[in-house]
């Protein structure tokens, strides 16, 4: 019952020293050629070989990353449980990223890296965190882990998710029913959402309007959930007044794209929060651990739902 690896050697030598030392009894294989597809009952990649279909035996497919939108789940057979990773690096990163763009776009910084080009010494107006509403779509183990960080600087603090949460000190909203009052409220507006067949193009014209005059935007999704034209057009009325990327379509983002030149962007190439081998490793035997023992695997998609 082999665990195949499909990601780059450094990363495959982290993963086969820790297979090694915590599930000697679970093969461990980065190259393909190697091993009998038969044998192969885990499966770690970012996007499934073109003959996932040889691994016949396949219990699990985990996603090296955090999403699994770039997996067709409709190419896997029904029974193939497919698994995300939900491992502390990501979360980590994902804290300080959110962290940095929150206050980035709280304390004007775009508006300040403008004057600085132009060699302009020029105070803005400030408002306190408590006058500024920050708001999460997407409340899962990343949404709360950012709002848990963000609590200290007091920040007035809402979520919205699908499905109703409760989390302390936030607002939580869900459902579409709750979406608007939730936007109503919210002045730094962070996208933590997965990429489903429901969030793409969420992120448009008609979302942005029902954003308070002056609201931001921090995404750290999925590059196909946003209107890039209407995120400009937004920007320009002055309706929003700024915005941090990590995620963009296409990736990478082509030179002459009028994203990378706008005053009010902010754009980061996809760094957000990177998969960090050694927690990684961990939770991947641990959930190895944990399907072997009969129990759900952490990060299981729900295919119905997409994530
Ligand atoms: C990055 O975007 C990931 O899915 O881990």
């Amino acid at each position: 019952m082999t665990f195949l690896f499909n990601s780059d050697a450094a990363r495959a030598k982290v993963f086969a020293a820790q297979f090694a030392k915590d599930l000697p009894e679970v093969p461990f294989a980065s190259d393909p050629a190697l091993v009998d597809p038969e044998s192969v009952r885990y499966l770690m990649t970012w996007t499934p070989p073109a003959d996932l279909a040889r691994y016949t035996n396949l219990e699990i497919l985990f996603s090296i990353g955090a999403g699994v939108d770039q997996l067709d789940a409709s190419k896997l057979p029904a029974h193939v449980k497919l698994v995300r990773m939900v491992e502390g690096g990501i979360i980590r990163m994902m804290r300080e990223y959110v962290t940095l763009g929150v206050l980035a776009l709280h304390r004007r910084l775009p508006e300040y890296l403008a004057q600085q080009a132009r060699a302009e010494w020029k105070p803005q107006p400030v408002k306190q965190a408590h006058e500024r509403r920050v708001g999460v779509l997407g409340l899962g183990h990343l949404g709360k882990a950012v709002l848990e960080q963000l609590r200290p600087f007091g920040f007035p603090l809402s979520g919205w998710s699908r499905s109703a949460h409760e989390i302390d000190g936030v607002t939580c909203h869900h459902g579409a029913d709750q979406l608007d009052g939730f936007l109503a409220n919210t002045d730094i507006l962070i996208c933590l959402l997965p990429l489903t067949p429901e969030t793409r193009g969420l992120l448009n014209g008609e979302l942005f309007a029902k954003l308070p005059q002056g609201a931001a935007l921090i995404h750290a999704g999925r590059g196909p959930q946003l209107d890039q034209s209407a995120l400009i057009a937004a920007l320009d009325s002055g309706h929003l007044s700024g915005a941090v990327l990590d995620v963009t379509d296409p990736e990478p983002l082509p030179s002459d794209h009028p994203l990378w030149r706008h005053a009010g962007i902010i754009i980061t190439p996809h760094i957000a929060s990177v998969t960090q081998p050694e927690t990684a490793a961990k939770a991947a035997i641990e959930n190895i651990r944990r399907h072997q023992n009969g129990l759900e695997p952490i990060g299981l998609i729900d295919r119905s739902r997409g994530y």
